[in-house]
């Protein structure tokens, strides 16, 4: 903390370091034994509930991967652009782990990859269309939304309801990512806030201006309640949810730079009626949800052709 009370962690925060630091915590599919004992800890009570939660989970994983191939792309620095393609590579072994999980405890269908539920899907169709066309400060203030209160906070949730010592061990490794993942998240908020805030408005206006992003508004929303109410399911305490958005509120508390970003502004304010189920948000949300649960599957895009790359193989 500074003299002012104020503390900017870009000053701290070495890019460089952080990049030695993913390569050398580097982990594959093949250091986890997944035939080790364990898996009949999985109550059929809890399979029936665990196994539309990781569908749900390892897509997700697929989420945060497209983002930050879109990121890698924008990177102002070489070091950042690879620190991205690195976390693009570890979205995607966090969701080849969760599928061998779910081939460890017979939730898969033979060979076939399991559909996440619709507002996955949206979601996923949004980015694979529009997220190479989003600018930087955009996509640095959304995608840590998406970790702090989905991909790095869901995982922690069934860690405690899961006594599967395999699992443990995955998720121990991905949530460890997951902490390198969040500090750099932040760190780039915290450096893009560096901008004009004559730059800051033209982006963020530039931005909204497109209307592919009320596409994304409409994907983002039910997504959220969605994973809200597949948690109450799946047993955990949606306050748990709310803490983890609330972390989020906090890095611009920490930083007077991530809080200039107007985007920074709207995520925060919308973390507000998410967490405060009294909000009318919540008519409009919950209403989405059952809207796009009514989706004919037909005029759904199919799985992308990236979701090829799925395996539960141990081969990365
Ligand atoms: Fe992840
Ligand atoms: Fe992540």
């Amino acid at each position: 903390m500074g003299i002012n009370g104020s503390t900017t962690t870009t000053a701290t925060f070495d890019f460089d370091a952080m990049l030695a630091k993913i390569k050398a915590r580097q982990w594959a599919l093949a250091d986890i034994d997944w035939e080790g004992p364990g898996a009949e800890t999985i109550s059929p009570d809890l399979h029936r509930r665990l196994a539309p939660f990781m569908a749900d989970l390892m897509w997700i994983e697929n989420v945060g991967a497209r983002g930050f191939a879109a990121m890698a792309r924008k990177a102002p620095t070489e070091t950042l652009a690879e620190i991205y393609r690195h976390f693009h590579a570890e979205e995607q072994k966090h969701a080849n782990a969760e599928l061998a999980l779910m081939r460890r405890w017979g939730m898969l269908d033979g060979d076939t990859i399991p559909e996440p539920n619709v507002n996955v899907k949206l979601v996923i169709e949004f980015l694979d269309r529009y997220a190479d066309g989003m600018s930087l400060s955009f996509l640095g203030t959304v995608i840590p939304m998406l970790e702090v209160a989905l991909d790095g906070a869901l995982i922690k949730f069934v860690t405690d309801e899961i006594a599967d010592p395999v699992a443990q061990e995955v998720f121990r490794r991905i949530n460890a990512d997951e902490s390198r993942h969040l500090a750099t998240d932040y760190a780039v908020m915290d450096l893009l806030g560096h901008a004009q805030a004559r730059r800051l408005m033209i982006d963020f206006v530039g931005g909204w201006l497109k209307p592919s992003l009320l596409i994304g508004v409409l994907s983002y929303v039910p997504l959220l309640n969605r994973m809200r109410d597949n948690i109450v399911a799946m047993g955990v305490d949606e306050e748990k949810l709310y803490a983890a958005m609330r972390r989020y509120k906090a890095v611009g508390e920490r930083s007077r730079y991530a809080r200039r970003l107007p985007m920074y502004q709207v995520v925060k304010a919308h973390a507000g009626m998410v967490i405060n189920r009294r909000h009318p948000y919540h008519l409009v949300a919950d209403a989405l949800v059952k809207a796009t649960a009514l989706v004919p599957d037909a005029i759904l895009p199919p799985q992308p052709s990236w979701a090829r790359e799925l395996t539960y193989k141990a081969v990365s």
